[in-house]
């Protein structure tokens, strides 16, 4: 990079990749992926060409949330292996240039946590203020009228200590106290543990839901509520999440990471984008990446995704930096979500926005959500609400790797039910075949990784109607590259208020590669491209 360009961070020229661990690789034939699975597999996401792997929870859990329900902050879970296999890991993935990203799950531990079992004790417990624990109302009846995630109410009925506490999860997952210091400090002492140990960051889980309002009001009702949404929803979470106290405890969070060199905190926030952006803080105070799931959130709309953009670049804090998403192990996977052709519209705009990526594991080969017979089931959200299909099992199956038994991931049992499409659609099937979602990714990310422009340059957006949306993406001094998607299954014709030339680099449809183009293009339903600019300009008022 020649000197007089500015340096990024790892996190912000890089890309992450997401593993759900138990889903990856197994490689002791119990059916559920481990460590070692993974140190198995680094090979593929150096080929990938990704920068940094943050794994779901890996420690000691009851497993009813799936290790988001941690009874120990600093263990390793015995079914995914032990200390030794983790220092392996992290070492092994430093040898091969990348960066290692855990969970740190601070909002809520597991009820067999040691410090919640001495919490229920007794009322005078010294940890008893670590929890959250009101007295009933006159009537017996909880506190509030606040909701779990997962259903129902969020006040647990202690018999033995006589009063409720309070989970925004499970009634297993009952939420720690941050206004209690000692929680705090307990929690900064666990990030010391794994940045001791050399980890390079934390995705941190559900951090809107950390603080509770101190006067513990009724959260309001949401008029927009339909039958068919999680009944968590009947609730606008006001008073719940989000509180304005947050800001300072993410700050000290922030805090403990900068005592070490180039951390990452990523933050896990489903809020509204003036919201969001709140939590990088002033002057980037708090988290380096609250995550944008605005590619999740919103319809497949070209307008709607088009203006989102817009209001995203433009809410972005001065010195911020934005990020992508497109799946993760809560939401349905992206090809079931805009289909097969989309999801390769959906791959070129996370992999050209500005912004560092985060890819979940699988969507770079397409991977569909499958669907879970009722007595398969085994997320606590789709047996907690059952007939709303909101179990997030379908987006939590085993990777398919190639088109042995099992999609060679498990020479046992495997935990979830595979899809049975694994024997074309797997990593070594499509490493070789151009057309593949896999081929197009290594294309994006490699071309990422050699344009300046691609990767850190400015973002500029050029046109969008009811089909397509055109930007450009340059980087000072370094050729500019136009994107042009078609979010339709239908043609669409592309004469921008601009002036062009230049060459197809990258096409959803590969034998539109290498073509020239000249100031206007027509695309093939579910065909998105990227355009190296030899030269362009804007069409003047006056030559029109
Ligand atoms: C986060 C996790 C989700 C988990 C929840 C409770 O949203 O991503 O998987 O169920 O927190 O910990």
């Amino acid at each position: 990079m020649p000197n007089n360009q500015k340096q990024y961070l790892w996190w912000q020229d890089g890309i992450i990749y997401q593993i759900y661990p138990r889903s990856f690789q197994d490689t002791n034939g119990d059916g559920i992926g481990d460590l070692r699975g993974i140190i198995n597999r680094l090979d593929h996401l150096k080929w990938l060409g990704i920068k940094a792997v943050w794994i779901s929870p890996i420690y000691p859990s009851p497993m009813a949330d799936f290790g988001y329900d941690i009874s120990d902050y600093t263990g390793i879970w015995p079914v995914f292996g032990n200390m030794a296999d983790f220092d392996e890991l992290l070492q092994e993935v430093h040898k091969a240039g990348m960066k290692l990203i855990l969970d740190l799950v601070p909002n809520h531990s597991s009820d067999e946590h040691p410090w919640f079992l001495e919490s229920r004790s007794s009322r005078d417990n010294p940890k008893r203020d670590w929890y959250i624990w009101k007295d009933a109302k006159p009537d017996g009846s909880p506190p509030n009228n606040w909701l779990s995630v997962f259903g129902g109410s969020a006040w647990e009925w202690d018999e033995k200590t006589k009063q409720y506490y309070y989970h925004a999860f499970l009634v297993k997952q009952p939420d720690l106290n941050w206004r209690n210091p000692e929680v705090e400090k307990a929690m900064h002492d666990i990030m010391r543990f794994w940045l001791d140990k050399g980890v390079d960051g934390f995705r941190v889980d559900a951090m809107w839901h950390m603080v509770k309002d101190a006067q513990w009001r009724d959260n309001p009702r949401n008029p927009e509520y339909k039958d068919y949404m999680a009944t968590y929803e009947q609730l606008l979470p006001v008073y719940s999440t989000d509180q304005p106290e947050m800001h300072d405890i993410v700050a000290r969070m922030r805090q403990v990471l900068d005592q070490y060199d180039e951390r990452l905190m990523i933050a896990e926030i489903y809020l509204p984008v003036h919201k969001l952006v709140a939590y990088y803080g002033t002057h980037q105070k708090e988290a380096h990446l609250p995550f944008n799931f605005m590619l999740i959130s919103l319809p497949w709309d070209s307008r709607l995704i088009a203006a989102g953009i817009d209001e995203y670049e433009g809410a972005l804090p001065t010195g911020d930096w934005p990020n992508w998403v497109i799946g993760n192990h809560d939401q349905p996977r992206i090809t079931s979500r805009v289909g097969q052709g989309q999801a390769g519209i959906a791959a070129m705009l996370l992999l050209t926005l500005r912004g560092t990526p985060t890819i979940y594991y699988g969507d770079e080969i397409g991977m569909r959500d499958v669907p879970i017979p009722p007595e398969e089931v085994r997320d606590p959200q789709g047996f907690n609400m059952p007939g709303k299909n909101l179990s997030r099992d379908p987006e939590r199956t085993p990777m398919q790797w190639d088109d042995s038994t099992n999609a060679g991931f498990t020479k046992g049992e495997p935990w979830l039910r595979i899809d049975r499409s694994y024997v074309r659609r797997n990593v070594q099937a499509q490493r070789g075949d151009n057309h593949s979602p896999l081929v197009l990714f290594k294309k994006l990310i490699t071309l990422r990784q050699q344009e300046q422009s691609l990767c850190t340059g400015a973002y500029r957006p050029v046109y969008s109607d009811h089909q397509m949306i055109a930007y450009i993406r340059q980087a000072e001094g370094q050729p500019a590259f136009l994107i042009v998607l078609n979010l339709t299954h239908r043609p669409c014709y592309f004469t921008p208020p601009i002036h062009f030339t230049g060459v197809i680099v990258i096409d959803t449809l590969p034998e539109q590669e290498q073509v020239s183009v000249k100031d206007k293009i027509e695309l093939f339903g579910d065909e998105g491209m990227v355009v190296k600019l030899d030269h362009w300009e804007s069409v003047s008022p006056t030559s029109k």
